[in-house]
């Protein structure tokens, strides 16, 4: 399973901490010499985050992680579906086990939301298929398929519940996520999103806020709030809190140093966003807000529901702010009908903005979406062409971005080692990549104040100043 962070390194933290459990119910101890299991995870963080739930459900019900999909009695991929390539390399992935009797081989999450049963049609070694929202059922599709079940789906989307889990074991010591939304009602013309993971559903502000005290009380000082657009969120119980509301009173979790969130959509990002970032210096100073165009006519034909200047409205509240806020985005380039011009008035919004980090992506045609069959199909040659000049042009301006930071000072929350480098590593509120060298020996989990002498385009280098250096509590 992919892993943001070096798992071998998680002995070193303190306290270690594999497994979250729930108010209520203590975890299942898993039995040596029962079934294993093995995650494989590609896609968005929402995508990892679903994995360490599912991971908990199964630690729960006895079974134990296997060490290599080849050892796993039960082998889940959890899919992306978002462009061609991801959704192909599930089936090359599934192909591997061509035969395969003797293991469990299952599909979850957007793949298999979106083909359903024809995952069974094209891999028929595969025995269960279940799209994210009907995670609930898990349990017992599990147990169909071990009182001798052929094949299992879950592929419900009609659903108003959320995933919610005894346990969740956590693969990043530093870093713990939690869903506050879950899906997706916008309708953006290219994306399979809204299909894959169904209608929006938030998360009720007690079962947030009870997850973050349990992490704050297991060791966790950042916390990351998840959903496609997060900050779309409407607490539905009684309490009512809005996203800021939620917002504060995370930040406000004793032993909560930091609270990030992703993706906020433009079309719900308020000013009071921005006032609460810049009175609680617990929520942190990025903001990630994908654009996708600088161009309107193209913004109307992904439906994005926004203009290039509504947008630029926004960014203004945010340069005002009192803190540095960091702004980071996503853009499409060749969407259907995109005119060079219409491309220059993307990279015309790169110089505007300024943006700290970009993620660029060609557009893919996709399945279900309208964007599929409209006609001005850019050819691939081209769009290449326009990634890698978007890219190039976004590199300069974090350079520039970056070399304005030497010979500041920022706190980093020290989140892995490069043995090979002699290098820490961890990020600063504003989510930039710092690595560092110092004198300590063991600096993982803990707030290090580093003199930045270096920088590039993506990452800053420096050293760790001798003043002080934060405990995983401040002390
Ligand atoms: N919910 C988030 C993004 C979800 S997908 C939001 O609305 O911002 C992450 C990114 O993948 C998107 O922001 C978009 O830039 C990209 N993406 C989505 N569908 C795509 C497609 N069909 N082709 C290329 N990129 C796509
Ligand atoms: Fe996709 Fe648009 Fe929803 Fe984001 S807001 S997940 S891009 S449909
Ligand atoms: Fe991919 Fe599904 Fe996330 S399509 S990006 S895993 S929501």
């Amino acid at each position: 399973m992919s892993k943001p962070f070096d798992i071998s390194l998680e002995s070193l933290v303190k306290p270690a901490l594999p497994v979250d459990a729930g108010a209520t119910q203590a975890p299942a101890q898993p039995t040596d010499g029962g079934k294993s299991f093995y995650i494989e995870t590609f896609g968005c963080q929402m995508n990892a985050h679903d994995s360490e739930k599912v991971a908990g459900v199964l630690l729960a019900r006895g079974y134990r992680p296997a060490s290599s999909a080849a050892q796993a009695d039960l082998m889940f991929y959890n899919t992306c579906s978002i462009r061609e390539k991801a959704a192909q390399k599930v089936f090359s992935r599934l192909g591997e086990w061509r035969g395969e009797h003797t293991k469990i081989i299952g599909v979850l999450g957007c793949v298999a939301q979106q083909e359903g049963e024809e995952i069974f049609e094209r891999a028929p070694w595969v025995r269960l298929v279940c799209g994210s929202a009907s995670y609930r059922r898990l349990p017992e599709l599990i147990d169909e398929l071990e009182s001798g079940g052929r094949r299992v789906t879950g592929l419900d989307l009609d659903t108003d519940e959320t995933f919610e889990t005894e346990i969740t074991r956590r693969d990043n010591p530093i870093r713990a996520y939690v869903t506050i939304i879950e899906g997706c009602d916008y309708a953006c013309s290219y994306c399979v999103v809204p299909h894959t993971r169904g209608p929006e559903r938030s998360r009720p502000s007690d079962a947030v806020l009870n997850e973050a005290r349990r992490l704050a009380d297991a060791g966790y000082t950042e916390i990351q709030l998840l959903g496609q657009t997060v900050n779309s969120y409407h607490d539905p119980s009684p309490r009512g809190l809005s996203f800021v509301d939620l917002l504060r009173a995370v930040a406000a979790v004793d032993g909560i140093r930091r609270v990030r969130f992703t993706t906020s959509h433009p079309n719900d990002f308020t000013r009071e966003i921005v006032e609460a970032i810049d009175d609680t210096p617990e929520l942190c100073e990025h903001v990630h807000l994908p654009v996708q165009s600088g161009s309107n006519r193209v913004l109307r034909a992904m439906r994005r529901t926004y203009t290039r200047e509504e947008y630029l409205e926004k960014i203004s509240w945010i340069r005002a702010a009192r803190r540095p806020i960091n702004v980071t985005s996503d853009i499409i380039v060749g969407f259907p009908g995109e005119t060079d011009d219409e491309f220059q008035e993307t990279i015309g919004l790169l110089d505007a903005i300024g943006y700290d980090g970009v993620f660029s992506f060609i557009y893919s045609p996709r399945p279900n979406t309208t964007a599929s069959s409209m006609s001005g199909a850019i050819p691939e040659p081209e769009k290449l062409r326009r990634l890698a000049y978007l890219q190039e042009h976004q590199r300069q301006i974090q350079m520039a971005r970056n070399a304005a930071l030497v010979g500041s000072t920022q706190e980093v929350l020290v989140d892995s080692r490069h043995a090979a480098r002699g290098q820490w590593s961890g990020r600063t509120s504003s989510n930039r990549v710092v690595n560092f060298v110092s004198q300590r020996q063991n600096l993982l989990g803990e707030y290090a104040r580093v003199r930045i002498e270096r920088s590039g385009p993506n990452s800053l280098v420096g050293e760790h100043a001798v003043d002080t250096t934060g405990g995983r509590h401040g002390t």
